[in-house]
């Protein structure tokens, strides 16, 4: 591994109003809770962003901001040699987060009323930006295989479809939670099935950067021009470069009529000006941290490692199903129980390490946890080892 980048150095992020470290008392009833949860990661990002941050700081002047010529490029360049997609500069539009864009894209696709299909269980705001805008979810239960991976169910995703009030098909791709890469040949079949329908697919690729061999991440959009043009792709720097709190995603939309109605509304809403800081993280990570991000998917590989020997030896009740994508795990822990409430006093009071309660996904996720592994090994060892102990303690 490269040791260009210092990946196991302990950041404290006590005290610098961080979603996931600065609420464990808040949330968990104690500061010591180690927080494994919300998807950021305790890594610094790339040393080349973070000294064009500086320098950009140290200008002095954070005025209103354009999007340069250079910023396309990044993304274009990015997105041709990471994931073999070739993109058109025009495709690509803004928007602060990926969840304010699904939002919007929610208002543009359907009606008051209409039915979005979402296979859950889910990142938690695919339902809030449907059932806020005052639409349905329509739910597609993923079916899980022996090996523990999710599968789409084909022959209910057509049903579903074919209901004329369901409107878009919101894809988490990779999928989170259950770190699923879907695979060229899953991703036709849901596509052909959604064209059939007229089904617009909105297809949530904030993870694809963080892919783990043999995997490999397809853009939906890249397989077809007939798919380019019923699809809308959300992407990020954010989960990649933990560039999370300076918002800078963007949507690439290759329909023309659909880009101009997303581009309205983002206007209306007068959300369509750039952040001075996460343009530049934007170009910067795209055009320097490739490296780096070679370097922190291997790092992510031996924190899985360190949990699977863990628990293997000493917490085997826990079913890790192996991430194909993400650095969250997904942990089957129905074997210890089955309850939501159980897991959470066992993490929260046992084990003081907070990971994520699963049922907050979806139903389908009860009785199962999702855990960040992404920082420095110490500390995931720690929580492993936390987590191992309250399951011994109570479960003899
Ligand atoms: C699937 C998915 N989409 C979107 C987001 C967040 O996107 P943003 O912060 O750009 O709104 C997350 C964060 O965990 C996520 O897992």
């Amino acid at each position: 591994m490269s040791r260009k980048y210092d990946f196991d150095k302990k950041i404290d992020r006590y005290d610098t109003s961080s979603y996931k470290w600065d609420q464990s008392e808040t949330l968990f009833g104690s500061r010591d809770v180690l927080p494994m949860w919300v998807a950021d990661m305790d890594f610094q990002a790339p040393p080349e962003v973070v000294s064009d941050l500086v320098e950009k700081a140290q200008h002095g002047v954070y005025g209103y901001t354009i999007r340069t010529d250079e910023y396309y490029g990044a993304i274009c360049n990015w997105v041709a040699a990471r994931h073999g997609w070739r993109i058109e500069p025009d495709w690509i539009a803004t928007s602060h987060g990926v969840v304010p864009a699904l939002s919007i894209l929610v208002q543009i696709l359907s009606e008051p009323g209409d039915k979005v299909i979402v296979p859950t269980p889910v990142y938690y705001p695919f339902y809030y930006v449907t059932e806020m805008n005052d639409r349905q979810v329509l739910r597609h239960p993923l079916l899980m295989a022996e090996d523990g991976r999710y599968r789409v169910d084909y022959d209910l995703l057509e049903r579903q479809c074919s209901d004329p009030t369901a409107k878009l098909l919101m894809l988490c791709s990779p999928h989170n939670p259950g770190g699923r890469v879907w695979t060229r040949e899953e991703l036709e079949r849901i596509g052909e099935i959604c064209l059939r329908h007229n089904v617009v697919v909105v297809s949530d690729e904030i993870h694809a950067d963080l892919v783990f061999e043999p995997h490999k991440h397809v853009p939906f959009a890249s397989i077809s021009e007939e798919f380019a043009q019923h699809s809308v792709t959300c992407m990020a720097p954010s989960k990649t470069f933990n560039l999370a709190g300076l918002q800078a995603a963007y949507l690439v939309i290759a329909n023309e009529s659909l880009r101009r109605k997303y581009l309205y509304r983002l206007k209306a809403q007068a959300m369509h000006e750039d952040n001075y800081f996460g343009a530049a993280a934007l170009v910067s990570a795209y055009t320097k941290g490739g490296p780096w991000l070679d370097s922190l998917l291997e790092y992510l590989q031996g924190n899985f490692a360190v949990m699977q020997q863990h628990w293997t030896a000493h917490a085997p009740e826990v079913r890790i199903i192996p991430p194909e994508g993400t650095y969250l795990v997904w942990l089957d822990c129905r074997g210890i129980s089955p309850e939501p409430e159980a897991l959470k006093r066992l993490m929260y009071e046992r084990a003081k390490v907070a990971f994520n309660d699963g049922s907050s996904f979806g139903p389908e996720g009860a009785g199962f946890l999702r855990a960040n592994i992404a920082s420095p090994r110490a500390m995931v060892r720690e929580g492993v080892e936390r987590f191992a102990k309250a399951v011994r303690d109570t479960l003899g």
